[in-house]
């Protein structure tokens, strides 16, 4: 199948284009590198530098016939700082996307949503039917473009599926091509996430910030759902699969377990060997307790399953690390 995948240099959007192309799927890459790199765009992949907004009609006139849709500004407290950055690329973005794609006659996507769309959820595990209440403008974001999917299904025939990540971790090792033995992970400027900057603690020999100590959990520091980014891959190529006319599914993606801040710095340590310490900083703002999600609907629709632990995640972004150290 011929693939449009944007984001496709990001760290997420890179692993998905570097499975589709070892499928054997016809892919090409839509990403302006202003969180990407060229470098993570698979050799088996055509690349085009450039921005939803001015490339999207051309990138879907060489013959795509499905769209997964990655590009995005992800940051929390960037999007609460410029908020109109947030609607302007993830809304507006999307929108010309969209439009493109109805003109075209590209009627399939698959969309990088997040468990921001959930804010400070009122139970656990969360479901895709508990209410949407996102506490910042990069969550809001991203439920509009749920809304404006759904009426795209509705009124064009589109088949759309939405995947809410919860917390995305892990590296991928290319297995075959060009790109064999190649480690895609994570490279955020600034890291923010936290088994990166764990690793990072670990490489540079100093302690780790660990943001707030007094949550109500049972060792105080804040509860995620973990999950492996081959297996949120998976999850992709069988989305794809699952699109159908008239149809806007949304299916959470979590491992269904959650472990606290203290837990992700011990196994870290494990895997790493070395002797993190961590000191306790005040609160994150906007840092809910406890986010869990429940997988159950994309395990029972789409025979989904997660199958790589933390442990397994920890050990990735680790190679990943140290094999970006040793080049
Ligand atoms: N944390 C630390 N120290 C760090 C980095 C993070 O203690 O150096 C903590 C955070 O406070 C949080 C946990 O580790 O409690 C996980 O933080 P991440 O930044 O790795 O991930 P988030 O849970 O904040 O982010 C995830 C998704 C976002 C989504 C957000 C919604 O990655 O896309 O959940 O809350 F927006």
């Amino acid at each position: 199948m011929r693939v449009l995948v944007t984001g496709g240099a990001g760290y997420i959007g890179s692993v998905v284009a570097a499975q589709l192309v070892a499928a054997g799927h016809d892919v090409t890459v839509l990403d302006d590198l202003s969180t990407g790199y060229a470098d993570a765009v698979p050799p088996g992949a055509t690349f085009v530098k450039g921005t939803l907004r001015d490339c999207s009609a051309e990138v879907l006139s060489d013959g795509a016939e499905a769209v997964l849709h990655f590009a995005a500004n992800s940051l929390v407290g960037e999007s609460v700082a410029n908020p109109a950055k947030y609607w302007s690329n993830n809304l507006g973005g999307t929108v010309t996307l969209l439009e493109a794609m109805r003109e075209i006659g590209v009627r399939t996507i698959v969309f990088s949503s997040t468990a921001a769309v959930y804010g400070e959820p009122e139970r656990t595990p969360v479901t895709e039917t508990d209410p949407t209440r996102p506490t910042s403008p990069y969550g809001a974001s991203k439920v509009a473009v749920d809304t404006t999917l759904t009426e795209f299904c509705r009124l064009y025939g589109f088949g759309a599926v939405s995947l809410r990540y919860f917390n995305v971790a892990g590296a991928y090792q290319a297995l075959d091509g060009h790109g064999a033995g190649s480690w895609l992970g994570e490279r955020h400027n600034p890291e923010t996430h936290l088994i990166p900057n764990v690793l990072a603690a670990a490489t540079e020999g100093r302690p780790v910030r660990i943001f707030g100590g007094d949550y109500p959990t049972p060792d105080g520091t804040c509860v995620r759902d973990y999950i492996h980014v081959t297996d949120l891959a998976d999850a992709h190529l069988r989305a794809l699969g699952a699109c159908r006319p008239g149809q806007h599914r949304v299916y959470n993606l979590g491992n269904g377990a959650g472990f606290s801040v203290r837990e992700v710095i011990e196994v870290c340590r494990e895997v790493t060997g070395a002797d993190i310490a961590a000191d306790v900083a005040p609160r994150r703002a906007g840092d809910p307790a406890v986010l869990v999600a429940s997988s159950a609907k994309i395990a029972s629709e789409l025979g989904w399953r997660a199958s790589l632990d933390l442990r397994a995640m920890a050990a990735d972004a680790w190679h990943f690390t140290q094999a970006r150290a040793s080049r």
